[in-house]
């Protein structure tokens, strides 16, 4: 499909999250009709500004801050309520005037004992923990495989929520108190503070995998926004160190109802170089003065839990593997802008492993731990490049980096962002 044709495209964190999806999102969401969030939760911190306002969105679709767009919570995601609510009011406080939101009765909740699973199963782990962001997000969907989980339609229903509540309480009840020896979750404090999100899920609650194909048939334009990115992924990332979800691009079919020959493109949004929060092994990470220039300059702390994120440079490896596993179309380059400045970049090309080169990412961690990147070094830039809306106007070193990310990866790149803002992106191809 080429530009001005409609399309149903899914938008995907290619590395370990917060490569800017949020931002591209939003860019995006301007001609799209609805967008669609699949997995994830408020694990989630996607971070939009519009004008010289920055807005940091968890749950609710990027697309919110376009009027008139249609957003959607898909069956994927698990929805913390509570969180739901303050996101929603705190827009409205805002003066946002808010699109139309709708969620999947199908979407499992997050409930107070989930969050306090997180919070106890990492401290078990001890010197192992994960590094989650501790919003119930891992418990949730493990509740939600061993089919004991809370969806947005047995909430609706009175009965079904308290029958499940009382039963999912007194079990958790037991694993907290017995096994891990910390604070239980009060079942009335709980049903007290839940009935109060009736009304507000009542609001939004629909059967969203209908309202979604339908929209394909008649010819609209659908953006599924992906949270986290494919290294978190459940099956492909570097497990343990993983979310519960599938951030790949399958994800946004199983997490919305749509089935995979309604999906035109895949895009995978992509840094300039590479970040990563949380535990877990990190080829390309930089502990030093360079690591910390581009966490510097790149603003590099989480969205969610204002950690520090772990900064390095790009990783070939990892944006093969990713385009693999997600079937990208295309890429969108994000934070371009935060490598100006510097006399030389690198680029990982390959792992070395006891003399032995390696160019597919390896399933063991072990193995990966022990991988030493084999860097291409590129002369930089010098310029600043935050007003340029065109790629032919960026410094020549810059749209060579960005060729030799095209040719090692063998996507196109349709974007570039080379600011925070909405109108820092050049446009190189349009999806819709
Ligand atoms: P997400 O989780 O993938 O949506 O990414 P986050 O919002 O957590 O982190 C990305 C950060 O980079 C946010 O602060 C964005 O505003 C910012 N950002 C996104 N694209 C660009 C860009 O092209 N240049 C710069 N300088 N910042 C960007
Ligand atoms: P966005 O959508 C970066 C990481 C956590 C931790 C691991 C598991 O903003 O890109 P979880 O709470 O999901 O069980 O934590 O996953 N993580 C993210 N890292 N960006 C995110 O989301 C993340 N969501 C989860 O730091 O390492
Ligand atoms: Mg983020």
């Amino acid at each position: 499909m080429g530009c001005g044709d409609l399309a149903t495209v899914i938008l995907v964190g290619t590395q370990w999250g917060d490569e800017g999806k949020g931002k591209v999102t939003d860019f995006l969401a301007e001609k799209a009709d609805i967008v669609v969030r699949f997995q994830g939760g408020n694990n989630a911190g996607h971070t939009v500004v519009v004008g010289d306002t920055e807005f940091k969105l968890h749950l609710i679709p990027s697309g919110i801050l376009h009027p008139g767009k249609l957003c959607i919570i898909g069956n994927g995601v698990v929805i913390d309520p509570a969180v739901l609510q303050k996101e929603l009011q705190s827009l409205i406080d805002r003066g946002i005037p808010l699109s139309k939101l709708l969620i999947d009765h199908r979407a499992h909740l997050i409930m107070p004992y989930h969050r306090l699973l997180d919070e106890a199963e990492e401290k078990n782990r001890g010197a192992n923990q994960l590094g989650t962001t501790k919003r119930g997000i891992g418990p949730a969907y493990a509740d939600k495989y061993s089919r004991e989980g809370i969806r947005v339609v047995d909430m609706l229903d009175d009965q079904e929520f308290a029958e499940k509540l009382k039963k999912n309480t007194n079990n958790k009840n037991r694993l907290l108190d017995k096994y891990y020896q910390t604070t239980v979750d009060e079942y009335d404090q709980t049903q007290l503070e839940y009935n109060g999100y009736v009304a507000l899920l009542r609001k939004h609650a629909a059967d969203c995998g209908e309202v979604i194909n339908e929209a394909i048939k008649s010819g609209k334009n659908i953006l599924f926004e992906g949270a986290q990115g494919a290294l978190l992924d459940i099956d492909f990332g570097t497990y343990p160190y993983v979310t519960s979800s599938h951030p790949t691009a399958a994800g946004a079919c199983l997490g919305t109802g749509v089935g995979p020959t309604n999906i035109d493109k895949v895009i995978g949004v992509i840094k300039a170089y590479t970040t990563r929060v949380g535990e877990g092994p990190f080829p390309t990470e930089l502990n030093d003065q360079m690591g910390d220039l581009i966490r510097r300059q790149g603003h590099e702390f989480g969205t969610t839990t204002g950690r520090p994120r772990r900064c390095g440079w790009f990783d070939v490896v990892i944006a093969r593997y990713s385009t693999r596993i997600n079937g990208l179309s295309h890429l969108a380059v994000t934070k371009l802008d935060v490598l100006s400045g510097l006399a030389e970049i690198k680029i990982c090309i390959a792992y070395k492993l006891n003399d032995q080169i390696i160019n597919n990412f390896p399933a063991s961690l072990k193995v990966l731990a022990q991988c030493e990147p084999v860097y291409e070094t590129m002369p930089g830039w010098q310029e600043d490049i935050t007003e340029i809306k065109n790629i032919a106007d960026l410094p020549l070193n810059a749209r060579r980096y960005l060729d030799r990310l095209t040719e090692l990866t063998e996507v196109p790149v349709a974007l570039i962002g080379v600011g925070q803002k909405r109108s820092q992106t050049i446009v190189v191809e349009e999806l819709f």
